[in-house]
């Protein structure tokens, strides 16, 4: 018994050693360690699973997160008025209600020098209460702030430090303002792999000791689809989004072949909303928030939420939408299949049910079709379809395809039950 719990344990150190050492030692995680025992016996199992696990094990992401951030209409131009403003908002316009909870400032909050302990430190000018203070206040409106900050030596904009080699006081700094998310981006590294800087913040904000979201930022360069569910609670997919039809599209493309790596707890991000910007038509914007939400990607908002219009609060609110991306299967749906500028894009929801969007990528009206087969669905189940923009259950009930007349840029979202 004894001699049984000894060899257990050495094995159990064996394994954490050769899943622990190239992520400590900076190797490309699951790269080159040569393990000692075969993983695949079930023996190991338990423990391959345990460590295969989010290394950061905060127990965030369960479903995509859902918030605002500063970038998309404000840029460098935040300050601490307009995060106070749009925490208020968020509550005032009913957003927070619908699950909108995360309010990240991005670039540009910080003082580009260090104080004399090496710590981050707020802009004076734009941010002169401090993060804490923010932090506080945001906390009080039962909402949730986020920060930014860059595994480089200066953040993108260039007008504050980055984090490398300051990762752990950063995250000690984070933790102890009560920051609740962070971006980290990219910019101004040392010529290193993501791969070896991301891991070094992931290990200083677990012993930071406060559950911090952790989304990557490298921007899809060298696929952390592939590595970053070990890392972080979300992973950006490609580069940054505008505001137009084509950066959009483009951004689901890039985002879409990644879809069986997304999983609750860590998420492909083909980057924040840019709904209500201005740049598109509403039926843009739709496909827009429809697409994010199939593609269970962090719902982000990028507008200005203190003067919402009509139009753009009504996308932003819908809350059948909005369920498709929070269901709890976390499955995030796949195009399949695509014919022309048709397009047809399923994933399974809970309770048997079939998330699918028929989008219409051309400048002409067409007849958009989504068969069982493609959709997953056995050829003779007959199903109710639900249109979630309508909000209207139809009439007929279908069986084998649903086909919808789908204008230019536009979409039609179903989720499909089967009927006994
Ligand atoms: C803000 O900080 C800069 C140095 O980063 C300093 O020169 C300036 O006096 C400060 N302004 C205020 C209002 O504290
Ligand atoms: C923040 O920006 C807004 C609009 O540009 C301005 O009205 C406000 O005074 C600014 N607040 C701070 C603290 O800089
Ligand atoms: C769609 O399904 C119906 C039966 O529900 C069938 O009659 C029709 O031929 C199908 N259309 C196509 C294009 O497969």
């Amino acid at each position: 018994m004894v001699r049984r719990l000894w060899s257990d344990g050495v094995l159990l150190a064996v394994l954490i050693a050769c899943v622990w050492w190239p992520l400590a030692t900076g190797g490309a995680p699951g790269g080159a360690s040569k393990a000692r025992v075969d993983l695949r016996s079930p023996k190991y199992l338990h423990y391959k699973q345990e460590y295969r696990r989010n290394l950061l094990s905060n127990g965030l992401g369960v479903t995509p997160p859902m918030g605002w951030n500063s970038w998309n209409h404000f840029a460098c131009a935040v300050n601490e008025t307009i995060i106070r403003e749009t925490a208020d908002a968020m509550v005032s316009t009913g957003l927070s209600k619908l699950g909108y909870e995360y309010v990240n400032i991005d670039d540009c909050w910080a003082e580009i020098a260090r104080d004399y302990n090496g710590n981050l430190v707020a802009k004076n000018t734009t941010f002169p209460s401090g993060i804490k203070a923010l932090a506080d206040y945001v906390h009080g409106k039962g909402l949730k702030l986020g920060i930014y900050s860059d595994a480089g030596y200066f953040t993108c904009s260039k007008t504050m430090p980055g984090s490398l080699r300051r990762e752990e006081q950063d995250a000690k700094t984070f933790a102890s303002w009560g920051i609740d998310y962070l971006k980290y981006d990219n910019c101004n590294n040392d010529g290193t792999k993501p791969t070896v800087r991301y891991p070094i913040m992931t290990r200083a904000l677990m012993k930071a000791g406060r559950p911090i979201f952790f989304s990557l930022c490298e921007w899809g360069d060298l696929h952390p689809a592939l590595w970053g569910a070990k890392l972080g609670n979300s992973w950006r997919t490609t580069n940054d989004i505008s505001d137009t039809w084509d950066s959009i599209m483009s951004r689901a493309d890039l985002n879409e072949p990644y879809a069986e790596l997304a999983r609750p707890g860590g998420w492909n991000d083909p980057d924040m909303l840019e709904i209500g910007n201005g740049g598109m038509m509403k039926h843009e914007y739709v496909v827009h928030f429809s697409i994010w939400a199939i593609s269970k990607a962090p719902l982000l908002l990028g507008c200005d939420i203190r003067n919402l219009d009509k139009d753009t609060a009504e996308i932003i609110s819908n809350k059948e939408v909005i369920a498709v991306n929070q269901d709890s299967l976390g499955i995030q749906a796949k195009k399949v299949r695509s014919e022309g500028d048709q397009e047809v894009w399923a994933g399974p929801l809970t309770g048997y049910r079939v998330a699918v969007l028929l989008v219409n990528r051309g400048t002409y009206r067409y007849t958009v079709i989504a068969h069982w087969d493609d959709i997953g669905l056995p050829l003779d189940t007959v199903v109710e379809a639900r249109d979630i923009w309508e909000h209207k259950t139809l009439k007929n009930t279908f069986v084998r395809n649903i086909t919808a007349t789908v204008d230019a840029h536009s979409c039609k979202m179903y989720i499909l039950k089967p009927v006994s």
